[in-house]
C-alpha cells in the first residue's frame, strides 16, 4: 500500500456530540470511542444536564458504555437555563471535566424547550464564565417563527452573537455547527477567543440533499443544510487550515421511526463513520494535509487541553455503510445508509 492510500493522524477529538442515555447511549458510544480520544457531550437530555452533579453522573454512565479496553474520555457541558446559578459555574470550573455551558435558544432544536428566551437574563452567569475561563457553546439560531428557517443563523449573528462577543469581550465562545457563509465570515473576523465547529454533513451536502427524489428525513438536522454557496464557504474555510475551525460532528441519533414520521425530528447520525466522512470532504477539497489539525489540534488548543497521544489510521478503501444499526429496542439509520464511503478506519472491522 502506498503512503497516499493511508492517512495517519494524531488521535482526534469530537467537540460536539450527542449520545443520549440508557440503551441508546450504549448503542452509539462505541462508534465514537473507536475513533476519538475525547468528545464534548451535549447536555440536551430530558430533563437536561444542568448541574455539575448531573454532568458527573451522566459522565459516569457514558464511561460505563465504553468498550472494555477503551480509554475514551467524555467531556461535559452544562445546559444553561434561566435557573442556572452563577455558583454552579464555579463548581464546574473546579470539576475539571466540564468545558463549558451550552446555550440553546428555547425552541431552536431537539430538546431545547428548557433553553433560554432572553440572553440578557444570563448576564451574571456569563460574567462568571468569563472570569473562570469556561467556554460558552452556542446553538446559533434565532427562534422567531417569522424568520425564514434558512436565515436563522445569519440573523442570530446580528441580533445575539455579535453584541454578545462585544459585551463579554473575554468570554470564550464556540459557535457550534456553523452552516453559512455569514457564520464563516463572522468567525474568521471575530476577536480572539471565538471559534466554531463544523459538521461533516454541512461540508458534504447542501439543501438539495433534503429533496433528492423525495423528502429525505435522514438528511434533516438543525441548523438545516444550506445553499451551495454556504457549503462552499465552509469548505474554503476548513481547507485554508484556519485554527478558528475544528471538528464537531453533531452526530445526533434518533430512532428510525422518529425520523421517518409526518413530523420527523432533527438530527443526523454520523458517529459510525465520522472521521471517514471528514476525510472524504477534505480529500475532495485537496486539503487532506489540513485534516489532522482540524481534527486533533485546533479544538484541543482552543480549549487549553493537551493534544492526544497516539494515532489512528484511515485507509483509502471503499466500504458500504449498513442500512441500519441497533439502537436499544429501536433501530438507527446512519448517514450514507446502504451507500459507499471512500475511507475506512484501519482498526475497525466493518461488515
Ligand atoms: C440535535 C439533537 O438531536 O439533539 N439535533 C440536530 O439536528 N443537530 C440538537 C442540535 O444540536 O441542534
Ligand atoms: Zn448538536
Amino acid at each position: 500500500m502506498t503512503a497516499s492510500e493511508v492517512l495517519t493522524l494524531r488521535r482526534p477529538d469530537d467537540f460536539h456530540l450527542h449520545v443520549r442515555d440508557g440503551q441508546a447511549l450504549a448503542a452509539v458510544v462505541p462508534f465514537t470511542a473507536a475513533r476519538f480520544a475525547r468528545a464534548l457531550i451535549m447536555p440536551n437530555l430530558r430533563p437536561p444536564v444542568r448541574t455539575v452533579a448531573e454532568a458527573s453522573a451522566y459522565r459516569e454512565r457514558i464511561r460505563a458504555a465504553r468498550p472494555a479496553d477503551s480509554r475514551f474520555e467524555p467531556l461535559m457541558s452544562l445546559y444553561l437555563t434561566h435557573h442556572t446559578a452563577p455558583e454552579e459555574i464555579e463548581l464546574a470550573r473546579r470539576h475539571g471535566g466540564i468545558l463549558g455551558c451550552k446555550l440553546y435558544p428555547a425552541g431552536a432544536t431537539t430538546h431545547s424547550d428548557a433553553g433560554v428566551t432572553d440572553i440578557r437574563a444570563l448576564d451574571a452567569v456569563l460574567e462568571r464564565m468569563q472570569e473562570t475561563g469556561l467556554t460558552l457553546q452556542v446553538h446559533g439560531e434565532v427562534t422567531d417563527p417569522q424568520v425564514d428557517v434558512f436565515d436563522r443563523e445569519a440573523r442570530f449573528i446580528d441580533q445575539v452573537l455579535a453584541p454578545l462577543t462585544e459585551r463579554f469581550a473575554h468570554l470564550r465562545i464556540v459557535f457550534e455547527h456553523i452552516t453559512t457563509r455569514a457564520a464563516v465570515q463572522f468567525v474568521l473576523g471575530a476577536r480572539a477567543g471565538v471559534a466554531a465547529t463544523v459538521t461533516p454533513q454541512h461540508l458534504l451536502m447542501n439543501r438539495n440533499a433534503l429533496f433528492t427524489g423525495g423528502i429525505r428525513p435522514h438528511h434533516y438536522c438543525l441548523p438545516v443544510l444550506k445553499s451551495e454557496v454556504d457549503r462552499e464557504a465552509l469548505c474554503a474555510a476548513v481547507a485554508s487550515g484556519t485554527p478558528r475551525l475544528f471538528l464537531g460532528t453533531d452526530s445526533a441519533p434518533h430512532a428510525r421511526t422518529a425520523k421517518e414520521s409526518a413530523c420527523g425530528c432533527a438530527g443526523i447520525f454520523s458517529a459510525h463513520a465520522a472521521l471517514e466522512l471528514y476525510a472524504e470532504a477534505f480529500e475532495a477539497l485537496g486539503a487532506l494535509a489540513h485534516l489532522e489539525a482540524f481534527a486533533a489540534h485546533h479544538g484541543a488548543d482552543f480549549y487549553g487541553l493537551a493534544r492526544n497521544e497516539g494515532h489512528i489510521r484511515l485507509v483509502k478503501s471503499h466500504w458500504t455503510v449498513p442500512e441500519r444499526y441497533p439502537f436499544g429496542t429501536e433501530e438507527l439509520v446512519p448517514l450514507r445508509a446502504g451507500e459507499r464511503i471512500g475511507w475506512r478506519l484501519e482498526t475497525v472491522a466493518h461488515a
